[in-house]
């Protein structure tokens, strides 16, 4: 497994690739790498020729307040889970090695980027789209790999790349979450026992919405409603959002109609968390 640090070392080894005819899989991360990375990585393992697994902290997108310098890091495990699951290249840059100083260019994909995250972190998904542009130019990726775990960013590259006419497949995958329901995050680390508990109300409150959608109900106020209920009895939790959106364009909806997500962001202590469903299930 090959160790790149710099986007023209990545390039220069991928473009080797590339001229043999090989088709590249990009798995873009910020490391600390859990189940439900690896779910991704194995997906492009199985369904690619080489793959590229990106752990990169992306200082872009996160806000001022929030927790760039205290994000989890670990690469020797990293890197050791990568080569365990073989992956083909790491690429691992520090932020002087992606941002020119006087760089001049972003990308920003208004619409899908205004509600639910996009409320609370308004310069996130700019940052996002930025670095992950950047990350499937340097590997030259035939597809890349993206959780639902993560849904709005799913859709905020699918629509990066439908309009940019970007030459790659972007591959939803669903959400890995632990044994009681908590979906996989780098950000568990940040909670006591106390709160790891108390965190349950999120996939609480999921398992509620999608029961009453099976059964039938289709009113955005009764859904959310019944899942607010859940969080609001957890003492620990606060709720930045829990709202329902049009599948995939992220825009508000009352009555799910067609394709909805249902997501919500939810402070348990300091510790920001988030899920998801998708309804019909994609
Ligand atoms: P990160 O939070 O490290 O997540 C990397 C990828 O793993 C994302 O596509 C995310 O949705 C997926 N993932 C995380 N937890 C998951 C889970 N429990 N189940 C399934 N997939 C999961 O998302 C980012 O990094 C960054 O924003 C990035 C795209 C790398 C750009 O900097």
């Amino acid at each position: 497994m090959i160790i790149a640090t710099t986007p023209a070392e990545a390039t220069a080894q991928v473009s080797a690739w590339k001229k043999e005819g090989l088709s590249v899989g990009l798995v873009p991360t910020m490391g600390y790498l859990h189940e439900g990375h690896l779910s991704l990585i194995t997906r492009a393992v199985a369904e690619n020729d080489r793959v590229v697994v990106s752990v990169f902290v992306n200082p872009t997108q996160f806000g001022p307040n929030e927790d760039f310098e205290s994000y989890p890091r670990d690469f020797a495990a990293d890197s050791a889970l990568c080569e365990s699951a073989g992956v083909h290249l790491v690429f691992h840059p520090q932020p002087e090695d992606m941002y020119f100083a006087d760089a001049s260019t972003t990308i920003t994909a208004a619409g899908v980027s205004e509600q639910l995250c996009g409320k609370s972190r308004p310069i996130h998904f700019g940052g996002v789209c930025t670095v992950v542009n950047k990350l499937m130019n340097i590997s030259q990726a035939t597809r890349a790999y993206f959780g639902q775990k993560d849904a709005q960013q799913l859709a905020v590259i699918r629509r990066m790349v439908r309009d940019l006419n970007m030459n790659v497949e972007v591959v939803g995958c669903p959400i890995i979450r632990e044994a009681d329901g908590l979906a996989k995050s780098s950000r568990n680390t940040y909670l006591s026992a106390e709160e790891r508990q108390a965190a349950l109300c999120l996939s609480r409150a999921v398992r509620e919405g999608q029961r009453l959608m099976e059964e039938g109900q289709r009113d955005a106020s009764a859904i959310l409603g019944a899942m607010r209920a859940l969080i609001e009895a957890e003492p620990l939790a606060r709720i930045d959002y829990v709202d329902m959106v049009t599948w995939d364009s992220i825009q508000p909806c009352e009555r799910a109609e067609g394709p909805v997500l249902v997501a919500m962001a939810v402070y348990i202590g300091k510790t920001r968390l988030i899920d998801n469903f998708i309804f019909p299930k994609p």
